[in-house]
Parts: structure tokens; sequence; C-alpha cells
């Protein structure tokens, strides 16, 4: 089913958790949290963002995704000084404040309020918000059989190096993919190489060896994906940064997807042909075991 995958967790009921959060300094209940209408952010998705994870209260990463923010922030000319907003600290405290033991935390950065017109010169004082969440977990049953995506091609911006809050393409991408019946789709250049999927990265194995689309800035440069290539270098699997055809990563022994919140997903099939056997082969079970969330899974 096209929307299944999440389940929320089990700890939800406890009154001493729930969601908060965090907006220029203060933090607040969900329903509290309020910026301006002309907040560039709302009016232009004139920001950038990060989600974390935090498992037994623990961010993972966490400097990894504050260096990604800061170069997007760079980016797009965000002159912000990521230390003086002590995020570390505000996520601690967010994290211990929400009650989760396992937390979804989301930072966005925005280019502050000023009157709705394309230009911004003037310096304005960026907005910075936080959620934290109960973290979803993905579904066991997912896991263990696969998910099937359907290729698009890509209709984002050219920088997609940049996590940037601007993401009606991928929502677009997402939805029609989701209402065919399909979990997710995988993004496809105009050469037909294989980008990524719109929330996540993506790997496979071609002739016994681990490959992913290299940097640039057609993809995201995903915390999980430099994990995962850091895992298959620990336990000995040999690995490339290279392009890859569409057909090459259908014809592939094993293909999955993976990012923050979704660690690793197994493909069962893309564009209807199934992968392999269609179940997750052995490189992908053995780079999940590696995950921090597969202990006692
Ligand atoms: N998405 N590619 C895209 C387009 C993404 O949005 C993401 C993450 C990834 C994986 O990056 P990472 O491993 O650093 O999470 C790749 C997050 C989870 C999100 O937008 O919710």
């Amino acid at each position: 089913m096209a929307t299944e995958g999440w389940t929320p967790r089990v700890n939800t009921c406890d009154e001493t958790m729930q969601p908060i959060a965090y907006v220029n300094g203060v933090f607040c209940g969900m329903e509290e949290a309020k910026v301006s209408i002309e907040d560039r952010g709302f009016q232009f998705a004139d920001g950038v963002y990060e989600v974390i994870a935090a498992r037994g209260r623990q961010p993972f990463r966490l400097q990894q995704h504050l260096e990604r923010l800061q170069r997007s922030a760079d980016a797009i000319g965000l002159a912000v000084d990521l230390d003086s907003l002590t995020l570390p600290k505000v996520i601690d405290e967010g994290i211990a404040r929400c009650g989760y033991e396992d937390v979804m935390v989301y930072v966005q950065l925005t280019r502050g309020v000023a009157p709705r017109k394309l230009e911004c010169f003037a310096a304005t004082r960026p907005t910075v918000v936080a959620t934290f969440r109960a973290l979803p977990v993905f579904s066991h049953e997912l896991r263990q059989r696969g998910v099937a995506l359907r290729s698009v091609r890509d209709t984002r911006w050219a920088y997609c190096s940049v996590k940037s809050v601007s993401l009606l393409a991928n929502v677009l991408l997402k939805r029609k993919t989701q209402q065919d019946g399909f979990f997710d789709a995988l993004i496809i250049g105009p050469d037909d190489l294989v980008r990524e999927a719109t929330s996540a990265n993506v790997f496979a194995v071609v002739n016994g060896i681990l490959r992913t689309p290299p940097l640039s800035e057609h993809i995201l440069h995903g915390v999980t994906r430099d994990y995962v290539l850091e895992c298959a270098k620990d336990v000995g699997i040999e690995s490339r940064e290279e392009e890859m055809l569409l057909r090459d990563v259908i014809a592939a022994e094993e293909v999955f997807l993976c990012s923050t919140t979704k660690d690793i997903v197994p493909v069962s099939s893309i564009d209807g042909q199934t992968i392999a056997s269609g179940l997750p082969g052995p490189v992908t079970r053995e780079l999940l075991q590696l995950f921090p969330s597969s202990r006692g899974r």
C-alpha cells in the first residue's frame, strides 16, 4: 500500500511525553508556536533545514548535520553564526523536554521577517525554529519485504545538495507516485542516471560492488549515505561512488534507500520489475544491522 510505512510509537500515550517546539529562543507547545506571515520561509521557502534522529536521547551524527546546515545556509547567503545559536544545547534541552526516548528533531532557519518582495538586501534576523517529536518507527513488514519504486524525471531545482525547505517538487513527485501505488519515486536525470529518492539516497549492489551516485548538485549529501559508506569500509564491503544508469540499477543484485528517519529500506521493485529475488539481499541486511536502531530489532 502506498502510504504505509510509518506507525506512531507506542510510548506517545504517556502524558509526560509530548511534541514541543522552539521558536527564536523560546520553548513552547506545538499549538503556541508561531511565526509571522511575513516570514520569508513562509512567503518564499527562503530557508534551510535539518532532520536529526536521536535514539536513547542521543542525537546521531549531530556534528555532520550541523555542518550541513551551515553549508546550506552559506549556499543561500543566509548570514548566520550557527555557534551563536547554541544549537547543540537547544537540541539537548528539546530532547529532554519532550520526554520521548527516541526523538525526531527538526531544525529550520529562514531569512527572517521582511515586507514581501523577492529581493532582501537588508540584514534580517534569521528565524530559528525547531520541533521535537516521537521518532516514527518504520514498518517492520516493509523492511522485511522491501518497497516498490517508480522512476521519474527530476523536476526539482538545480541545487539539490542544499537542504532547502523549498520541497514542492519533492512533495508532488511523492504524492503522484504514492497515489499510483508506489512507495516512492526514484529520481532520474536527463541522461538516465539515477539520482536519489524524494527524501532518501540510493545504493545498489552491482556485480558484487556496493555503488551509490557520487556527490554532486543533483543529490543531497546524506549523513546516512556517509555512514553506510563508512560501515561498508569497516566490514570489508567494496564500495564505489559512481554514476549508475537506471537499467543497471533495475538489473542490480540489491537496491536500498537510506535516510535519517528510515535508516536502510530495501527496494523490491522498480517500475514493476523485481530486483533480483525481490527480497532484501545479504549486503543490505548486513549494513542494516550496523545502525544504532538495529539494537534489539
Ligand atoms: N530527508 N535525499 C533527500 C532529497 C533527502 O531529503 C534526504 C533526507 C536524504 C537523506 O539524507 P540524510 O541521510 O542526511 O537524512 C537524501 C530528511 C530525512 C527529511 O527531509 O525528512
